[in-house]
């Protein structure tokens, strides 16, 4: 009967399931950017927050640059669903409801996100969508969500692929673009089935699984490793998401936040940052908007880059780029400083006598013979552009 049920449905749903994997990918052609509320609010979260951050992408020139998604995390809910079943947002702390915030968030050419949870509860314990797909993402939809970062708290051991299956096809029928994170935290590789199911699909958990709150660099180097070996799952429409950055919660120093953004550009990984948007210091906000690296992540080929060396004090990260050229990325895991050298023909790139360079923090255009070397301060990066 199970069987029967499942083959009638998987030979129905053909055409649409191909319908929705274009339309999927039509969605991120580049990796999502944005902020979410969860690193620095947690469930400290309500309308005003939201309305002053979206305010705040756009004074602050993020959104101009990029960072169009003002994603809702867990806690936004009501403790219970409606007399009808349907989710609801905490009436006290949104009291315009989410489609009030919507329309708020539209009208400065951004986008909302939210968050749901496929089991039983999330992971706080507000109302979980199983058995309530069929209801709650049509409720979305007509919010006017954009994004739906869809938890897997309370929900093993089910298998994760026919659950973000479903979703994504409620989302398909609703026929509202929402973008799909699949935040299942790699438990099921993902990266496997994700594509044409979710634009996004977390390959790892939370920081505090590596070693955070005590040691946030121990768990950036430690996501960096789970990541590494899979940048041929990721192309354009369908990315990696070694989770959103921890930029601008004050959980790492000046020096960390223009590495993790680095990074996570070589990573073509979304660029969600955290933090009081309205408070940001210079230098987080420098770091946010510093487009030579921004462009790296959002390079039109999509390719996600990989790691060539990796010892106990340095990493060697390298992107190709649309047309060509590449993102070369020297780490200094350690913590003291180090002077690192990266020799460009060693690492596979077209064998010349003088490649054309760009710093992508000091913005330096030089020329160079084939080895970028350089002095790199604990815990930070030189990260240059190799023109074709
Ligand atoms: C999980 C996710 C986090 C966050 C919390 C909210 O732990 O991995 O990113 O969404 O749930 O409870």
């Amino acid at each position: 009967m199970a069987l029967g049920v499942s083959l009638a449905l998987s030979f129905s749903c053909a055409p649409a399931a191909l319908a929705s994997r274009a339309s999927v990918a039509a969605i991120a052609p580049t990796p999502p950017m944005g902020w979410s509320s969860w690193y620095k609010f947690g469930c400290g979260i309500n309308e005003a927050l939201f309305q002053q951050t979206a305010r705040a992408l756009v004074s602050t020139g993020m959104s101009a640059i990029g960072y169009r998604y003002v994603n809702i995390d867990d806690c936004w809910m009501a403790r219970q669903r409606s007399p009808s079943g349907a989710l609801q947002p905490n009436p006290r702390e949104f009291p315009d409801g989410i489609s009030g915030l919507a329309a708020y968030v539209h009208a400065r050419g951004l986008k909302l996100g939210i968050y749901l949870d496929t089991g039983s509860a999330t992971c706080t314990g507000f109302p979980g969508s199983a058995g309530h797909l069929g209801q709650d993402i049509p409720t979305l939809a007509a919010w006017k969500i954009d994004y739906v970062k869809a938890d897997y708290c309370r929900s093993r051991p089910a298998p994760a692929k026919p659950i973000y299956t479903r979703l994504q096809q409620a989302i398909s029928a609703t026929g509202r673009p929402m973008l799909l994170n699949i935040c299942e935290w790699g438990y099921q590789n993902p990266w496997e089935w994700g594509a044409g199911i979710g634009s996004t699909w977390r390959t790892t958990g939370d920081y505090f699984s590596y070693g955070a709150p005590r040691d946030y660099w121990k768990a950036i180097l430690k996501v960096l490793d789970l990541n590494a070996p899979l940048a041929s799952f990721a192309h354009p429409g369908a990315w990696n998401d070694p989770n959103a950055m921890l930029i601008g919660t004050g959980a790492l120093t000046a020096t960390e936040e223009r590495s993790q953004l680095s990074l996570w550009s070589i990573l073509a990984a979304p660029l969600i940052a955290g933090g009081d948007l309205t408070k940001l210091s210079r230098s987080t906000l420098a770091v946010l908007k510093n487009r030579d690296v921004v462009t790296v992540d959002q390079d039109p080929a999509g390719e996600q880059g990989t790691r060539l060396v990796r010892d106990s004090v340095h990493q060697v990260w390298l992107r190709p780029l649309a047309g060509g050229s590449h993102a070369l990325l020297l780490l200094n895991s350690s913590s003291r400083s180090a002077t690192l050298t990266a020799n460009l023909a060693k690492l596979g790139l077209p064998l010349r006598s003088v490649y054309l360079v760009r710093d992508l923090w000091t913005h330096r255009l030089y020329r160079s013979t084939g080895t970028i070397s350089g002095r790199v301060g604990p815990h930070d990066v030189l990260m240059v552009k190799i023109a074709a």
